[in-house]
């Protein structure tokens, strides 16, 4: 977890929505709300987990941040600027990157190391000649902990590890000061994870990077996040820090989440009330009235189904969007 973390504002989004097109007949379309009126701040030098299960619209948030997607509507303000014009995103593209989950996937294998990590660097003309762009190169090479000698190698030549490696020398290229993290570990043996994200942790503390990191894995964002989002059918069920959402959990939703997370100490797990999260995710196209968790929620009522819980503050930066949560809890 970050220790840099200030109070200062990096990036904010307001109400942001990303709403995809879906062709449903010849002549007909629906939208699928993938993100749906979604508000959060990070802190300069925080990271902020987004967890969720499959297609909740994790990664659609981390790419409309970035403006790789147009917002449908809703605003993303960075360092204090709201985001508007083309030259606004050009300038916020020198800043900001993403890391992606499939390092294999994510790296072109026809392009050797070397390539792969000069890339932004070439986009963004941020090197006056060859030998200083193999300067750079080398150097982020060593900061990932590889050498001279991989430079001219491929992709495929190396592990899932390494690769991930090679994925954020190519993030820290442009020295960024965000960096949207979608599941970079996830596809990793377990025994890597640690390694790798200690390495997101350790660039974090000299870097002074702020994040979004995103994961299904409710014990890869611990330890890395000083808060926790949580995500349901494109909108934000809960957000407050790390040790709260573990220990302190108010939706239902949060509460099925973490049943699924071995905690060590029982009388946590207990006062938790842990419930089984049944039934299966409805699809985003054809989402319930009312509070979109209400199909799978044990304490749904009249009032769910008709009306949107807000995403209110119930407790100090404790934020919940449930019209119960004072009952059930
Ligand atoms: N380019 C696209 N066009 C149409 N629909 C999309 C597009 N990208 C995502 N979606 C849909 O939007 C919803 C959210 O997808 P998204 O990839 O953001 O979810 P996710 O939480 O990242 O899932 P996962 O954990 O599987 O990565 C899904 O229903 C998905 O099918
Ligand atoms: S608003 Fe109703 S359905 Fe939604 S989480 Fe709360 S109790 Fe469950
Ligand atoms: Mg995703």
């Amino acid at each position: 977890m970050s220790d840099n973390k200030t109070n200062t504002p990096l990036v904010e989004i307001k109400n942001l929505k990303k709403y995809f097109d879906i062709n449903t007949g010849m002549f007909t379309s629906k939208p699928l709300k993938a993100v749906d009126d979604v508000s959060f701040t990070i802190n300069k030098g925080e990271t902020l987990g987004l967890v969720g299960e499959s297609g909740c619209g994790k990664s659609t948030v981390g790419r409309t941040i970035l403006q790789l997607y147009k917002p449908t509507a809703g605003e993303v303000i960075y360092d204090g600027k709201l985001l508007k014009s083309k030259a606004d995103i050009a300038e916020y593209r020198k800043k900001s990157t993403m890391v992606f989950q499939d390092p294999y996937s994510s790296l072109n294998p026809r392009m050797t190391v070397s390539d792969i990590i000069a890339e932004p660097l070439d986009i963004h003309k941020m090197y006056k000649n060859e030998e200083e762009r193999k300067e750079k190169v080398l150097q982020l090479l060593s900061k990932v902990g590889l050498n001279s000698e991989h430079a001219a190698r491929y992709a495929h030549e190396f592990s899932g590890g390494q690769r991930q490696r090679i994925g954020i020398a190519r993030a820290l290229a442009i020295n960024p000061e965000f960096i949207v993290c979608d599941e970079p570990v996830s596809a990793l043996d377990v025994s890597i994870q640690a390694q790798v994200i200690n390495m997101f942790s350790e660039f974090q503390q000299e870097l002074g990077l702020t994040y979004l990191f995103i994961a299904h894995d409710l014990l890869v964002v611990r330890h890395i996040s000083n808060r926790i989002a949580v995500m349901y059918l494109g909108k934000l069920v809960e957000l407050t820090d790390a040790a709260t959402i573990y220990e302190h959990p108010l939706h239902p939703y949060s509460k099925a989440l973490m049943s699924a997370v071995p905690l060590p100490d029982p009388k946590i797990a207990r006062l938790n009330n842990r419930i089984p999260l049944s039934g299966d995710i409805p699809s985003p196209l054809n989402a319930p009235s009312g509070c979109p968790f209400r199909t799978r929620c044990e304490y749904a009522c009249e009032r769910c189904a008709e009306e949107m819980p807000e995403f209110r503050e119930v407790e100090k930066g404790h934020f919940v969007a449930c019209h119960r949560v004072e009952e059930i809890n």
